[in-house]
């Protein structure tokens, strides 16, 4: 498994992964809410993604094994993380742990003193687990449940 920045050319395998990992991840977050559901994909298409990983103040990267693309990071420079997911089949593997550990190093290179996101109820133990604090939740942009928490870098 190796992770690597990511190319225009992937945008169609990582709309795959983000599809699929909100879908049958996140379940306990969207609730098959279609509202919630569909204001979480709606975004997630090849144009936005190409315009993502082409955008200069952040950064995407990918796993990868092979030619597949296994999860999707992404990170601004001033911090946040703004994309964590991971194909199902590919859970539990430790992919995502270095895939956060990757995208901490790469905004502390950017200058970023911390790092910030937003979490799904789903990931929200694996963020406690990797030393992320977290704050009182709120409603997200797509209508569902998340969990702010921040880490010092
Ligand atoms: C939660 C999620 C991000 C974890 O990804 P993963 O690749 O399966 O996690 P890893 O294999 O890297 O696990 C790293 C550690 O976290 C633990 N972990 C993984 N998922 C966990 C969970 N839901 N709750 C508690 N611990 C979890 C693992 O046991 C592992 O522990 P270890 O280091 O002691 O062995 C992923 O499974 C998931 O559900 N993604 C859905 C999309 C999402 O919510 N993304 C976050 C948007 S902010």
């Amino acid at each position: 498994m190796e992770i690597r920045k990511a190319k225009l050319e992937d945008a169609a395998a990582i709309c795959e992964v983000l599809r699929q990992s909100v879908t049958n991840l996140c379940g306990g977050d969207h609730k098959n809410d279609p509202a919630i559901l569909g204001a979480w994909l709606d975004n997630k298409t090849p144009e936005t993604l190409r315009s993502w990983i082409a955008d200069s103040s952040s950064q995407m990267l990918v796993a990868t094994e092979g030619d597949n693309v296994l999860a999707v990071g992404g990170v601004m420079d001033t911090g946040e993380i703004t994309l964590n997911y991971v194909l199902p089949s590919a859970r539990m593997r430790g992919i995502s742990k270095r895939m956060v550990q990757e995208l901490e190093v790469r905004a502390k290179e950017r200058g970023a003193k911390a790092s910030f996101l937003n979490s799904t109820g789903t990931a929200r133990r694996f963020y406690l687990a990797m030393g992320y604090a977290e704050q009182e939740p709120k409603t997200g942009m797509f209508g569902a449940v998340v969990y702010p928490m921040s880490k010092s870098l």
